[in-house]
């Protein structure tokens, strides 16, 4: 099945970075729900796992950030975890959100969105982890919407011997061009995800040359959105889904002026 959505109308996909995080915190049911009332047709969300085996969504490895709290998400039972907020750092009307465990996520978003899966944590620190997240995928109904990406080409290696067509993106500092193509055409893996500060006209140029796709992180306003479009980049995460305005919400003018 493959990103093929990703070449729609040859402008960049849009995707929500973490949900809508710069409108709700990140990673929750929340800005999930934003996104999808902003009009983004693909969610990025990453996951780690629970003590108890549960394939949770949030970026840290701990709950420092979100919930001033030092012990790590793989010390925790998801019981645990959901005793606490992970949105009141963000704004206290967002007190009474939870952690989501992945299935909960998806079921929010319902197929209204591609979903990106970034698999956080070494690989091989959570068992099961890359199987329980095919199996979740495959039950909710998002194969063929959905991706999987992380920054560890072993576990991409993995994933690819348990999903021969799952689509995959690698999480790309820029080093070592030349060998990371061959390595990702040898996995089939569809997408380097690049940081903003990695991308450039040779990277773009040599990935598309051998079907690769060019996805960047984070790009947060429109000027340099514009730029890197024209640069031919294939899609851009953003924390502000309604960067690019909110085309589903505008009123069409019946091709009607003040002066008819
Ligand atoms: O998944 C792409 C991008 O979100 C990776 O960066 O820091 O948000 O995990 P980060």
């Amino acid at each position: 099945m493959g990103l093929s959505f990703l070449k729609a109308d040859h402008k960049p996909v849009l995707i929500a970075h973490r949900g809508a995080s710069a409108y709700a915190p990140e990673n929750t049911l929340s800005a999930f729900k934003l996104a999808l009332d902003m009009g983004a047709r693909y969610i990025e969300l990453d996951v780690h796992q629970s003590r108890d085996g549960k394939v949770v969504v949030t970026h840290d490895a701990n709950l420092k950030k979100l919930a001033k709290f030092k012990k790590k998400v793989h010390e925790m039972d998801h019981d645990e975890i959901t005793k606490h907020s992970v949105g009141a750092w963000f704004d206290k009307r967002f007190t009474s959100e939870k952690m989501p465990t992945l299935e909960e996520a998806l079921t929010l978003i319902s197929r209204r969105a591609v979903v990106g899966v970034d698999i956080k944590g070494r690989y091989g620190e959570y068992p099961g982890i890359e199987e329980k997240i095919l199996e979740i995928l495959e039950k909710r109904g998002y194969n063929g919407m959905s991706y999987i990406s992380t920054d560890s080409i072993e576990r991409l290696r993995f994933i690819r011997q348990q999903a021969p067509t799952v689509a995959l993106g690698y999480l790309f500092d820029g080093k070592d061009l030349k060998e990371t193509i061959r390595i990702m055409r040898d996995l089939h893996c569809e997408a380097l995800v690049v940081p903003v500060s990695a991308v450039n006209k040779t990277l773009i140029h040599k990935a598309h040359q051998r079907s690769l796709h060019v996805c960047v992180y984070t790009v947060n306003n429109k000027k340099s959105w514009e730029e890197l479009a024209a640069q031919r980049v294939d899609a851009m995460f953003t924390d502000y889904p309604d960067l690019l305005g909110m085309p589903e919400y505008e009123q069409p003018t019946l091709g009607l002026t003040n002066e008819d």
